[in-house]
């Protein structure tokens, strides 16, 4: 009989290969800041756009006809990685990440997420949405302002990439770290503008 077991449930934008690639390169280049950090396995990298946690088979179907109905609403986009950082503060840094040039568009996707989502019967998120797709995260949780200071030193610029859709993505907790599987992709309008690979 299938599990009718609650499923961690996050919506995200999927990442190209090629960003996949790079980001993993600064992976690399930042291992020297020792086993402090918690890297993300590059075959997980995402960027949340909305985390629901736990939620019951039924309102995962809702999740997903909500993100069909939030997608179909918005034109495709282009997207720019660009700059790093960590939260909370580089005094203490608890995760290290890399931001979005111009998020405009995506703050669009997720304000169209948020009302679809709310018309659906979930709540609205509190904290406001801050875009950034999470690289590490540091193990131990105490003031470490050089580690901070490394993290915030560090450039990122990668080309820009195209948004076509946005994912439902279910997470599952294991010993060896999160398994992400796709739950639903749903695709954006298609994109109108210019192209974005040379002619
Ligand atoms: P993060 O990248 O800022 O860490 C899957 O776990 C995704 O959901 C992660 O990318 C993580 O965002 C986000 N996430 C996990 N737990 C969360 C929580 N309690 N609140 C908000 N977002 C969360």
């Amino acid at each position: 009989m299938p599990s009718a077991a609650p499923t961690r449930t996050f919506i995200c934008l999927e990442l190209p290969e090629t960003i996949r690639v790079q980001a993993e390169e600064l992976q690399r280049r930042l291992a020297g800041l020792g086993d402090k950090i918690r890297w993300v396995n590059p075959k997980n990298l995402h960027l949340t756009l909305r985390f629901l946690g736990e939620i019951s088979r039924s309102q995962l179907e809702t999740v997903s006809l909500a993100m069909r109905c939030a997608a179909a609403r918005v034109d495709a986009f282009p997207i720019r990685l660009s700059g790093t950082g960590c939260f909370p503060t580089p005094r203490r840094p608890r995760a290290f990440w890399i931001g979005v040039a111009d998020a405009s568009p995506l703050i669009r996707l997720f304000e169209t997420i948020e009302g679809e989502l709310a018309s659906a019967g979930f709540p609205r998120e509190a904290r406001p949405f801050s875009p950034h797709l999470t690289l590490g995260r540091v193990r131990v949780d105490r003031s470490n302002p050089r580690l901070g200071e490394a993290m915030g030193g560090v450039e990122f610029d990668a080309e820009p990439f195209l948004v076509t859709d946005v994912t439902v993505m279910k997470s599952g907790l294991r010993k060896s770290g999160a398994v992400y599987t796709p739950v639903a992709r749903e695709p954006l309008k298609p994109f109108r503008g210019l192209s974005l690979k040379p002619e």
